[in-house]
């Protein structure tokens, strides 16, 4: 069997990129998780334990990605997770906040492919992380939405040129463990819950598993999998 190669989770930091990382490292993966800072991409590193790296980079100025990225090698999956989070309502439009999130989400992480796709295996694959606001805007998600929607087509015409390479998408719901959900009052988590088929919010762990499948299921390219608890349908 081939020994396990390398994973790599930029954006490994946040909740969702920390617990897709500690499963690779449980396999005995060497896994690198990225930050924009070095030290808090070490300490998430120490806590994840095994093989596993943290490194800094800032997808918000790709030019200094390639020299951030020369020492990997062998790489196996690679994971973008990262996120800006942008709330830009377009009548007090912020051009600095939406230019951060749009070169962080589609320049930032193609120039991370770019960067890695000469240190790949042929079997290798790649997960792209998007959202569900291009389909459900809310006041706000206008830089969100569009860069979800882009996203979603990204993965197309990446999936064709780096062929056998594999590039799919994964489109969660509100993850209601992350940070970004915990935080919020009851009203407006039972309201969200209220239009989930599942009755209640996606987990991070739901997100993770469906990470793992499309990293590894050796039949699936281009795909955009929503993880939603069945919320497009309400
Ligand atoms: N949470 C949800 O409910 C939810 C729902 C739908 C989709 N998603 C998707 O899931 C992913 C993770 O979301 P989250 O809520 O867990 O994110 P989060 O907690 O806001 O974490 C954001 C991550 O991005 C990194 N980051 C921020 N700016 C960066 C930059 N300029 N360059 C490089 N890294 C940067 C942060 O690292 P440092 O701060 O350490 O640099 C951190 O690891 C995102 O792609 C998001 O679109 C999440």
């Amino acid at each position: 069997m081939d020994k396990p190669g390398t994973v790599v989770v930029v954006g490994g930091t946040c909740e969702l990129g920390k617990h897709l990382a500690q499963h690779y490292v449980d396999k005995g993966h060497p896994v690198v998780v990225t930050s924009r800072d070095l030290g808090r991409a070490q300490a998430t590193a120490a806590e994840l334990g095994g093989n596993c790296t943290g490194l800094a980079l800032d997808l918000a100025h790709p030019h200094g990605i390639a020299s951030a990225l020369e020492g990997l090698e062998d790489v196996q999956h690679l994971a973008l997770v990262a996120l800006h989070r942008d709330d830009n309502k377009v009548r007090e439009y912020k051009i600095d906040e939406a230019l951060k999130l749009v070169t962080l989400k589609l320049v930032g992480y193609t120039e991370c492919i770019h960067v890695l796709s000469a240190k790949m295996r042929e079997d290798a694959s790649i997960l792209i992380f998007g959202g569900l606001a291009a389909q459900q805007p809310y006041p706000g998600s206008t830089t969100i939405t569009t860069v979800n929607g882009g996203v979603s087509t990204l993965i197309n015409s990446l999936a064709l040129e780096l062929s056998p390479v594999r590039v799919n998408a994964i489109h969660p719901g509100q993850v209601g463990d992350t940070p970004a959900w915990l935080s919020k009052p009851k009203e407006v988590i039972d309201n969200l819950i209220s239009r989930t088929a599942l009755g209640r919010l996606v987990t991070i762990e739901d997100v993770t598993h469906a990470a793992v499948f499309l990293l590894e299921n050796r039949g699936v390219t281009g795909v955009n999998l929503r993880v939603d608890g069945g919320r497009m349908m309400k």
